[in-house]
């Protein structure tokens, strides 16, 4: 995490995305994953490289709760208090935290390790009360587990490192069903050619282009996906739903499949915002999908 802002660093992130209007929230959580919250300057730079108005894009900073104006500890705690969490105690958990790190929801911790807020719903009611730790979800969270969520947050922290981290590596894919590849020709990031499906969310269909390294979550699409939405993805060739047998573990979500060159299949869960993934090469899920 860069506590300094690099104007450069700003401008490399928003040219990954090529200036493609749909990826607007991408830039921006990229942005954000860099700095843990989005400084003005920086989206002073994203508004003149992307020609896209100031008043925009303060307006979708502003509506997801995701992202942050201001410097956010090293360990984002999202509470859920919506209607369902809330029937289901979330308020006893929110106290919790706020006694465990000693701030209250919309603060940080003095040695800026924790940011403890609220919000309305994540979508995944039934696993209420829910709490999302630095894009993990954690359900049926009940208040004596709080000081074990926040030392799992603690000990994840030198897990990975995408930037730097050997293990990551690009896999190709191709649709299970009709085996056509999904790699596009052209389009690469970080010098790897993206992966091309078409996706469903919402009554809008589009094109979706994700990276192709392993546990790399970035996106470009046609269309805005906010955070948490559960999206549906199909071939472009055989317009199969690419979808798995399996469930999100963390969030109940569907997960999606795709083959992977060389045997077995790749998954990872449908809903933005949600890193659950796994390389599965033992290939159980390859014919069911
Ligand atoms: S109300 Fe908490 S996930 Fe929906």
């Amino acid at each position: 995490m860069r506590t300094r802002l690099s104007p450069e660093d700003v401008i490399r992130i928003v040219d990954k995305f090529d200036g493609n209007q749909g990826a607007l929230i991408s830039v921006l959580e990229a942005i954000q994953a860099e700095y843990n919250y989005l400084p003005r300057e920086a989206l002073k730079i994203v508004a003149s490289r992307t020609g896209r108005s100031l008043v925009d894009i303060y307006g979708i900073t502003t509506f997801y709760s995701g992202f942050s104006l201001e410097p956010r500890g090293k360990h984002i705690v999202s509470v859920c208090t919506g209607t369902a969490c809330h029937v289901r105690r979330s308020v006893e958990v929110l106290e919790g935290f706020e006694r465990h790190l000693s701030v209250k929801a919309g603060e940080t911790t003095h040695d800026r390790e924790f940011s403890l807020s609220t919000v309305n719903c994540l979508g995944a009611c039934a696993l209420g009360p829910v709490v999302v730790v630095d894009g993990e979800y954690h359900r049926r969270v009940r208040e004596g587990d709080v000081a074990n969520v926040c030392e799992h947050a603690r000990q994840l922290e030198n897990c990975v490192e995408l930037t730097n981290d050997e293990r990551i590596f690009a896999v190709q894919v191709s649709c299970p069903h009709c085996n056509r590849s999904l790699m596009t020709d052209g389009r690469l990031l970080d010098g790897y050619p993206m992966v091309r499906v078409t996706a469903s969310f919402r009554r809008k269909h589009g094109w979706l282009m994700l990276s192709s390294l392993y546990g790399d979550y970035r996106i470009e699409s046609e269309y805005e996906i906010p955070p948490g939405t559960v999206v549906q993805l199909f071939c472009p060739s055989c317009h199969a739903e690419l979808k798995s047998t399996r469930i999100c573990a963390s969030c109940d979500a569907p997960m999606i499949s795709l083959l992977v060159k060389g045997g077995g299949t790749v998954q990872f869960c449908s809903r933005r915002g949600c890193k659950e993934h796994m390389l599965d090469l033992v290939n159980e899920d390859a014919t069911a999908v």
